[in-house]
Order: C-alpha cells, then structure tokens, then sequence
C-alpha cells in the first residue's frame, strides 16, 4: 500500500505556539485536518487529532510510542523525579503494578466518608464566607480541599502544614513550568523555591511514616513495603518513595481540583443546568452521608462534570516520541518522531461533536454510550497509561459536587468567558473569583 501524505506546515516558530497553544491547536487541526505535521524547537512534529489515530498512540500500537524525550517529561521529571508518572518501560510497569490494587473501584469507595468529610469542612467555611463583601477564588479552594483529600486517604495525614502556601506554590510550579526558560534566572529561583517547598512536604509525609511504615493500610504502607531495586542504597529507595509521594501529590489533585473549578464556573453560566443538577441531587441523595452507590446513581452530575472536562480538559495535551518507524491509516511516522495528542482539540473536533464550542450536558448519553466511540472522549487518556486515579477522581468530584451544588449558588462578579490558560494543567486565567449564596430548593426532599 502507498503511504499517504499529508499536511506539512514547515518551520512554525516556538513564540507561534507558546503565546497561545490552544489557538493553535484548534486552528491548525480546524484547518488543516486530523494529521499535520511542521518542526518546531528542532523537532519534528505530529499533531494527530482523530479518535482512532489516538487510540492507535495510546493503546493499539502503545509500545512504539514512548515518554522519553518527550517536553511532557523534561518539564514534569525536575519535580516528579522517578515516580509513576514520569517513569517509562520496565521501571513503569513495577510501579504501576505495585500501585494498581488502591485505585480498585471497591478500595477507592472506602475513601468516600473521609471525602464527604473533608467536603463539608470546605461547606462550613463556604456558608461562614456567604455575605461578605468579596468573591471567593473556587479554583484556590478545590486545590486546598482536594489535596485535603489526597492526603488523608493516601498518607493517613494531613498536608503538615495547613496554613502554608501550597497552592501558591502549585500555582508557582504550574507557570514556572508550563514557561520554562533555562536563561530566565527568575523563573528558575521561582521553580527551585516551590520545588523545594512541595519535597519539604514529601519529606515530612514520608518522615511521620519512617517509624511505623504500616500503621495504617494506605499508600505509603504499599511504598516502604515495596521491593529494592538490585544493589539499591537505603537513601535511593528513600528518594523513590519521595518521588512517588512527590507525584500522587500533583497528579492527585491538581487535575481534580481544575475539573471542578470549570464545572462550577460553566453551573455559575448556566444557572438552569445548576438547577437542574440540584434538582437531582436533592432527588437521589438522602438525608445522611450520601455513600458511593448513590454518588454513582446522579446521571446528570456526570454529564455536567463530563461536558465540563470535554470543554476544559485539565490535561489538554499529551506527547509521546515514536521508537520506530510506524503507519498511522497509511501516514507515515519517522522513528524519532514528537507525537501530540490533544483532549482539548479532540474533544472539540467538528466531525465528533455537534456545536463543539458550547456547554451541552445532555450530550453525553447513558455511560456505556461512550464506549461506541472510544477515544473520542479522552480526559484521563486511555490505554495502558490510562490515568490510574480515574475512579478516585469520579467520586471524589462526585462527591464535592453533590455538597455544594447542594448547599451553594453560584455567580460570576464579572461578565464575559473566563480564559483557559493552558500552563502544566488547564488554569482559568486569573483564578476563579465567584459569589458564594445559599442555593434555592424549589424540589426539597426532606
Ligand atoms: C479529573 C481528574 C483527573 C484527570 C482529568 C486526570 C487525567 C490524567 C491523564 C490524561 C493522564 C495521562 C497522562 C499522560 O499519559 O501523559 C493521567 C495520568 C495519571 N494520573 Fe490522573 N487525572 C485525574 C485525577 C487523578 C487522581 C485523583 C490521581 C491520583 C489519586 C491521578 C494520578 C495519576 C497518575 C499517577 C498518572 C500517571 C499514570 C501512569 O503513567 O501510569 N490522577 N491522569
């Protein structure tokens, strides 16, 4: 069979992209198709955005498609180091096979009453915030609440210090990241000083736990119980267990804490989505502690939480490097060559989606529907480096969403769309400032 041909852009110049990444990837995949090519950085590169050449990366042909050099690694390893998220071939598979078993649905769903605890701290100082005179920033709150919750469920502790700055240092981490400039003196300070404060976190998680590592059935219980590698000094595998914590920490809440702070800014522009969802909710959760088969049981929670992460896919992009040379529907991919994956433009794609660009909730149909057209949907990507959190993520979003929608109105003080801002995760530019009420029940249960 002839291969293919298919658009080549030529040199695009790094400012082209950096200065707007998601204009790019629209316009690029809007205008010139599902395949283009062009060489940016020095490297030559493949944006592919049809739901079968992603599966094709990810899962049917994964093993060709690594993430060593990819800038995904060299952005995320200085503060990953080699966790599960950074690490590749069989280094990887250890980890994931070690980790797999906590993030089985039954042993996720035992983390449910921690989670609705910790949510109804954050409703306490919600209705505590109600009537003041300035908005609250959400998407600050859900990283604090969720990285809450990452702590106790994973660690058995919380973050050691809870009046400290973390999400100012995430926050730190994400542009300094997401903007890296080896020559920008500045930026580097800034990266080493929020590197430095989340390893001092680790460290002290990792540090309560030295003396007693199997205090309490969790992940760090699972880490100190793991194996050494061959002729591994006591420090390295001290430095793995820091680098796996390092990670949970990140990729555990930071992901979460965005998809949330999109839903509630798209239920704040779409009050009769909000009431419709509090309709539900009323409906299907009783008086008490809503426990996982009813967090499960709230269909429309769902489809607003997924239209919320079609539009504003916290990972909008993935990148890999193929090993060697491969045919992608008869498109050539040289060895060698920088592989991109985007959600943020799959999930936008004209031929897949109908009125790509607006907030329908109802688009989604009952769940096994989305497994018609696999791939075309990919928030937690897929595959065999699937996001291994995805079932701790739907209840924990579930569960944040049911206690506030529940409890809270929101609105926006400004008007016009919030800007994504497509840094390490996808951000709202300038946070989310919103106006805390107490919600109207025209349907109440009890
Ligand atoms: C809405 C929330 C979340 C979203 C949208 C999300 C999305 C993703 C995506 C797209 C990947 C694949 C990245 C790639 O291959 O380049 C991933 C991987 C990962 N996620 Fe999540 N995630 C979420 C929540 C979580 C949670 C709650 C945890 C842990 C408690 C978690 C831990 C991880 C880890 C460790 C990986 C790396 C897995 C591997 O490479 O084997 N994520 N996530």
């Amino acid at each position: 069979m002839h291969s293919r041909s298919h658009p080549y852009l030529g040199s695009v110049e790094p400012e082209e992209i950096s200065s707007d990444p998601l204009g790019f990837l629209l316009s690029v995949t809007r205008q010139h198709g599902d395949i283009v090519s062009y060489e940016s950085y020095g490297r030559s590169v493949t944006l592919l955005n049809h739901p079968s050449y992603a599966r094709h990366v990810l899962q049917s042909n994964a093993k060709n498609y690594t993430k060593e050099n990819t800038p995904d690694l060299l952005m995320l390893s200085p503060m990953l180091g080699q966790g599960l998220m950074t690490s590749v071939g069989d280094s990887w598979q250890r980890q994931r096979r070690q980790l797999q078993p906590l993030f089985h649905r039954h042993r996720v769903e035992s983390w449910v009453e921690v989670m609705g605890e910790l949510a109804d701290e954050t409703v306490e100082k919600w209705r505590d915030w109600q009537g003041s005179a300035s908005p609250l920033d959400v998407s600050d709150e859900m990283t604090q609440l969720t990285v809450r919750i990452l702590c106790r469920t994973l660690f058995g502790t919380d973050l050691p210090d809870q009046s400290g700055n973390f999400s100012e240092a995430v926050a730190a981490l994400n542009q300094s990241m997401a903007h890296y400039d080896p020559f920008d003196a500045n930026a580097q300070r800034r990266f080493q000083e929020a590197r430095a404060e989340l390893r001092a976190m680790a460290e002290s998680i990792v540090g309560q736990r030295r003396g007693c590592p199997y205090a309490r059935d969790d992940m760090l219980a699972s880490l100190f119980g793991g194996e050494r590698n061959e002729g591994e000094s006591g420090e390295a595998f001290d430095r793995r267990i820091k680098d796996q914590v390092v990670t949970f920490l990140m990729a555990g809440h930071e992901t979460t804490a965005k998809s949330l702070t999109w839903t509630f800014y798209l239920l704040s522009q779409f009050p009769e989505v909000a009431e419709k969802t509090r309709r539900e909710i009323d409906f299907q959760l009783g008086d008490g502690e809503p426990t996982a088969k009813e967090l499960d049981g709230l269909e429309y929670c769902r489809k607003v939480h997924q239209e919320a992460m079609r539009l504003y896919p916290p990972v909008w992009s993935m990148t890999r490097t193929s090993c060697s040379f491969d045919e992608i529907d008869g498109y050539e991919i040289p060895a060698g060559e920088l592989v991109v994956v985007s959600p943020y433009a799959l999930h936008r794609h004209q031929d897949f989606w109908d009125q790509p660009d607006s907030f329908i909730p109802d688009r989604f149909g009952a769940s096994h529907e989305e497994e018609c057209e696999p791939f075309r949907f990919i928030p937690f990507s897929g595959g065999s480096r699937v996001c291994i959190g995805r079932h701790f993520a739907t209840l924990e979003t579930r569960m944040i969403l049911a206690k506030i929608v529940r409890n809270f109105s929101l609105s926006r003080p400004q008007r016009g769309p919030v800007e994504p801002e497509a840094l390490v995760t996808l951000c709202p530019k300038g946070g989310m400032p919103l106006w805390i009420e107490g919600a109207h029940h025209n349907n109440h249960k009890a």
